[in-house]
């Protein structure tokens, strides 16, 4: 299901949206390569890791027309952009205000194809406000695109709006290690070593790179002149009931604002919870299972949603997660 719900006030629907049509605007082409955590040393799938997929290699998604579609679409709603420390231009919620993305976002082949290539089972996001995240070019060239950082979410895919062709910098680059490995490089102003950088080759439009972003350090590097460099985040949750995803608050209140971050993670919360309960029922409420081991994970669903029901009684501003300053 994909989540969308009423939209938040003033998510108005763009004025040229068109509904998505997989049959002219989706063109699967499996990667040539998929990257796993182990390959990057024993501690970069840690104790968090979903699945054993680090990256893929860059795939194709759209068909010619449905970029230049998803390239009008995004023209649009670069009006809404918005900035903060770690990105400056950036759209989120699109999916509220078009029908092609949410069709995108939730298409059944995508989903499968991906699933398939995270070797998880991924489920469209019930943070709306992540599952379509669309960043721009800045308008100041010595910032990052964004920063060093790993992502708040499971798994998500980079896809190339703009031709990538033509750019000059602004490079997707990935380390080669665990993201701890990373930061602590970041940190001491060691900067990361050029062979632990990869930067994937995207022939066109289009195509995109599959991550386990809370697991791989990334960054999309500053433009070195200027150029509508446009990219699409693609942010799924990774439903395993014995698993924690690791979607946080904070992030979202930092990024979204309070009214819209706590009407989403309530929406995740009941989520994640009803997922647990249907799992919890159909594999261990039988008599094989001692009482005191039902009654304690009974509590630990339910404290749970007393967490996230308490975190309405707080004002938090949240953070976002980055390293390196400016890095
Ligand atoms: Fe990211």
């Amino acid at each position: 299901m994909t989540e969308t719900l009423t939209a938040p006030p003033g998510y108005d629907v763009l004025g040229g949206d068109v509904p998505w049509d997989p049959k002219r605007h989706l063109a699967l082409e499996t990667p040539a390569h998929v990257t796993l955590l182990d390959e990057w040393g024993p501690d970069a799938a840690g104790p968090t890791a979903l699945s054993p997929v680090a990256i893929t290699a860059p795939f194709r998604l759209l068909s010619d027309e449905g970029v230049a579609t998803l390239q009008a679409i995004c023209s649009e709603l670069e009006r809404y952009a918005v900035g903060d420390e770690r990105i400056p231009k950036k759209v989120r919620g699109s999916i509220y205000r078009s029908e092609f993305l949410r069709g995108m976002y939730g298409d059944p082949a995508v989903l499968a194809f991906l699933r398939e290539m995270a070797q998880a089972p991924l489920e469209p996001h019930p943070i709306s406000h992540h599952a379509i995240h669309i960043n721009y070019a800045p308008d100041d060239l010595s910032r990052n695109v964004d920063q060093w950082h790993r992502d708040a979410i499971s798994f998500d895919y980079v896809l190339m709006v703009s031709d990538p062709r033509p750019m000059r910098g602004g490079r997707f680059e990935y380390f080669l290690g665990a993201v701890e490995a990373g930061r602590d490089l970041l940190a001491a102003d060691a900067g990361l070593p050029p062979d632990r950088v990869v930067s994937p080759e995207f022939p066109g439009p289009g195509w995109a790179v599959l991550q386990q972003g809370h697991r791989v350090l990334h960054r999309a590097a500053r433009l070195e002149e200027r150029y509508p460099r446009t990219t699409l985040v693609g942010s799924y949750w990774t439903a395993l009931a014995e698993r924690e995803d690791p979607t946080d608050l904070q992030t979202t209140l930092r990024v979204d604002g309070r009214e819209i971050a706590l009407v989403e993670w309530s929406r995740f919360q009941a989520r994640v919870a009803a997922h647990r309960l249907e799992h919890f029922a159909a594999s261990k409420t039988d008599f094989a299972h001692p009482l005191d081991e039902l009654q304690s994970e009974l509590r630990s669903i339910a404290a749970r949603l007393e967490e996230a029901a308490d975190a309405f009684d707080r004002q938090e501003e949240g953070r976002l997660i980055s390293f390196g300053e400016g890095s």
